[in-house]
């Protein structure tokens, strides 16, 4: 059976590290659920651009929005604390399994990890959107896999070697779903059964990089708790979900699951208009079909015959 996480009455204190200041990080209650409905696809389509090449103007409405929703009371599900707290309450223990109240959900280390992280940014871009009132806003992703050319012949040996990376990651270790996505995770699991190549590395190394070092837990980035609260999170996991989605054109056997036991797990977010929605696995497979594309960009890690 599939995971599902739509016990909000019953989040708790999450474990946090031993020297982490106390946060509950469950989000406001409420009594109402609704399904989630996939956008009509006549919504304003979301260009999602690599942060690098975004203008000026772009970086001051994404300022702007990120303002408005840090300006927002805590306990509006919109805050930026709120979302912020999203990533705490799914990642250290704050949501047990619907039926097995013994047992974590976790969504790292398993073939959940990318649809919950899709529909993690979907949400927060959505309320930035309203916000400010453009339902064309995007988001930007951080496109960590593409060098800036070398200087001197360590960063060339280093560009070459992180580009070998890359390839090994999404496409040579990659061939088959469970490579890429990571393992089955169902109903009544333990977590951590196994992550996919690409969340391993190079998305757990990245986080670790932009945790701060001087605090006691790597905080912001390098922590679960944490990591939401710094805004390159967002940026770090649109260039993610990004890769997922190059990843699905490079043939073979490089295909989503057709597991229901993937395709029907639940997890639940408020949306823009602040009502608790669930949402399915299966419903973030197409991310044309939740209205949003990325720049097209340059894969230098990618083979020219493929
Ligand atoms: Cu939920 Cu990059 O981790």
């Amino acid at each position: 059976a599939p995971v599902t996480a739509l016990d909000l009455s019953k989040c708790r204190v999450a474990d946090l590290p031993a020297s982490a200041k106390p946060t509950n990080c469950c989000p406001p209650k409420t009594n109402k659920i609704i399904e989630f409905k996939l956008p009509p696809p006549s919504n304003i389509l979301r260009v999602r651009p690599a942060a690098h090449l975004a203008n000026e103007e772009y970086i001051a409405k994404f300022s702007k929005a990120l303002q408005l929703m840090k300006s927002l009371p805590d306990d509006d599900p919109r805050s930026f604390k709120q979302q912020s707290n999203i990533h705490c309450a799914y990642c250290d223990g704050a949501y047990h399994q619907v039926g097995f109240p013994g047992t974590e959900l976790q969504v790292h280390d398993s073939w959940i990890f990318f649809p919950f992280h899709r529909f993690y940014l979907y949400f927060f871009e959505k309320i930035l959107g309203t916000l400010l009132d453009d339902p064309a806003f995007a988001i930007l992703f951080w496109n960590w896999d593409s060098p800036t050319d070398p200087k001197n012949v360590d960063e060339e040996k280093q560009k070459s070697r992180n580009l070998t990376i890359m390839y090994r990651q999404v496409v040579s270790g990659g061939k088959m779903p469970r490579l890429f996505l990571g393992s089955s995770y169902c109903a009544g699991d333990d977590p951590d059964l196994g992550a996919g190549s690409l969340e391993n590395i190079p998305h757990g190394p990245v986080h670790i990089c932009c945790g701060d070092r001087t605090q006691p837990n790597l905080e912001d980035m390098g922590n679960f708790y944490s990591a939401g609260w710094d805004p390159i999170f967002y940026g770090h996991h649109a260039n993610v979900d990004r890769i997922w989605t190059v990843w699905k054109t490079l043939g073979g056997k490089r295909n989503d699951f057709k597991d229901p036991d993937w395709l029907n797990s639940e997890f639940i977010f408020y949306d823009e208009n602040v009502q608790l929605v669930s949402v399915k696995v299966k419903e973030s497979l197409d991310h044309r079909k939740l209205v949003y594309v990325y720049q097209d960009m340059q894969i230098p890690w990618m083979p020219i015959d493929l």
